[in-house]
């Protein structure tokens, strides 16, 4: 059991890498919060976590939100959080062409706002140690085409991880970002790509498939918990070798 006796808050944990995060937490002995905007779905995902689950409907991006969420948290508990995973996030596609500061700005304020909202809005309530995890993107790393909003809003999250590790490390507390490569979760379903499209994605993985979100959890459980002690300001990356082989 990593995680006995800890608590962890997970934005976005309704569904996809969120979710598989929180089940696994719970399974290593920890009580989760998990939050998200759509309350039927954060009910399901609750639900299926067991009693152990919190599930508090909040936007990422909002201070009052996220206020609202640390201080349930903490009545519910009665006890500082050990893990936060900063996970919310959102895929859009946006060709430079048609695309306005409008939706631009919405992915960066989901993205990088929420981030940065999550995290400061979480510091009267962290533990000492503390273990937080900004869920980043092999995105940040290389430019794709019709994404680049999103590409630049998950570079930001892997910058805001180290520079939150620099802040904090004195105090305790441990800030590394997490950097999946494709993985199967509903955030595709949002993009409107074809079956086809996601196909050519999955032959360019070196492992020639998405991760499952569980495989992604797993690199979290180790950040999260104590095995990952001497590590912080860190990138993990999670991406069945796309980063690291060349495709040639
Ligand atoms: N899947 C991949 O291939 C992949 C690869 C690299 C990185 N990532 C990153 O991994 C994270 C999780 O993605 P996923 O693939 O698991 O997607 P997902 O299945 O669509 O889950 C996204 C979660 O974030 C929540 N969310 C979105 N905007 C939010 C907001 N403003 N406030 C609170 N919650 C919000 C969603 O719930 P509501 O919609 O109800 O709010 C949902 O619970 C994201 O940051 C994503 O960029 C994913």
């Amino acid at each position: 059991m990593l995680l006995k006796d800890t608590l962890a808050v997970v934005t976005g944990g309704s569904s996809g890498i969120g979710l598989a995060a929180a089940e696994r937490f719970v399974s290593e002995g920890a009580r989760v919060v998990i939050s998200g905007r759509d309350a039927e779905k954060l009910r399901r995902a609750a639900e299926k976590l067991g009693e152990n689950a919190l599930p508090v409907v909040a936007n990422a991006a909002s201070t009052n939100d996220m206020k609202r969420l640390y201080e349930h948290a903490a009545d519910h508990f009665q006890c500082k959080v050990n893990v936060l995973v900063a996970n919310a996030g959102i895929s859009r596609q946006t060709p430079v062409r048609d695309t306005s500061l409008e939706q631009f700005s919405d992915v960066f304020d989901t993205n990088v706002g929420g981030v940065y909202v999550t995290v400061r809005e979480a510091l009267p309530y962290l533990a000492r140690p503390a273990s937080i995890i900004l869920v980043a993107s092999l995105a940040a790393g290389q430019g794709t085409k019709n994404f680049s909003a999103y590409c630049a809003s998950k570079a930001a999250v892997v910058s805001l991880a180290k520079s939150f590790a620099a802040e904090f490390v004195e105090s305790g507390i441990r800030v590394n970002s997490i950097s999946p490569g494709v993985a199967n979760t509903p955030i595709f379903d949002s993009l409107g790509m074809s079956e086809a499209q996601l196909l050519d994605w999955s032959n360019v993985i070196p492992m020639k498939r998405p991760a499952e979100p569980a495989e992604i959890a797993a690199a979290m459980l180790f950040l999260a918990s104590d095995a990952s002690r001497y590590m912080t300001g860190a990138d993990l990356a999670v991406d069945g070798g796309m980063s690291g082989i060349s495709p040639f």
